[in-house]
């Protein structure tokens, strides 16, 4: 029997009532990376559909868009960048803040992390109220760089976030909602 890849994926997230706060509902992807299957349906959606954009770099977001911007760089034979939280980054970088759906951050990359025209995929693992894929993609463009798309695996539409993203002009790809 055929089973969407994406259906696949969709049923090994586990869904957390109440954290990190009372009211929220914590979306958590450590069972689909846990299981072999679900992870290589999840990569393999994510190769097909970038292995003929001509990309030159994927962008990880700290943390959980490290994991899958990686293994993703590594399959698609290109280089990976980190957009980290702040503080952690040793050589000069920019900065940009943001609010998120439980609290503020900074977001950093290192200034010569992109090449001016580079063509760059921003991956996370959800987009919520898309903050910290605009701040992301803001330290992208400031360094020069073309976004691509912004992918991630779960979009949550009630919190507006793909959106507003895709207000600013940013092409979205999510798995699943
Ligand atoms: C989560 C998630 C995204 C972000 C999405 O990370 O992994 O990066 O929130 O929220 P937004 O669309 O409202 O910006 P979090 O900031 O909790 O950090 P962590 O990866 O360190 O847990
Ligand atoms: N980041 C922001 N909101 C989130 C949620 N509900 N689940 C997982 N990560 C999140």
């Amino acid at each position: 029997m055929h089973i969407d890849p994406a259906d696949h994926v969709r049923k090994a997230i586990r869904s957390v009532p109440n954290w990190p706060k009372p009211g929220i509902t914590f979306r958590d992807i450590t069972p689909v990376l846990q299981d072999p299957r679900s992870f290589r349906v999840l990569i393999d959606l994510f190769v097909y559909r970038y292995m003929r954009q001509r990309l030159d770099l994927v962008a990880g977001v700290d943390a959980r868009g490290f994991i899958l911007g990686s293994v993703l760089a590594y399959e698609l034979n290109l280089g990976f960048v980190p957009v980290r939280k702040k503080g952690k980054l040793p050589f000069d970088t920019v900065a940009e803040e943001y609010s998120l759906e439980y609290g503020n951050a900074t977001v950093e990359m290192h200034t010569d992390s992109v090449r001016p025209g580079q063509r760059v995929l921003l991956i996370d693992d959800l987009i919520a109220t898309g903050g910290t894929m605009v701040a992301a993609s803001k330290l992208l463009q400031r360094l020069g760089a073309n976004v691509v798309e912004a992918a991630a695996i779960i979009d949550l539409p009630y919190l507006g976030g793909s959106t507003a993203l895709k207000e600013t002009g940013l092409d979205i790809y999510t798995v699943c909602s």
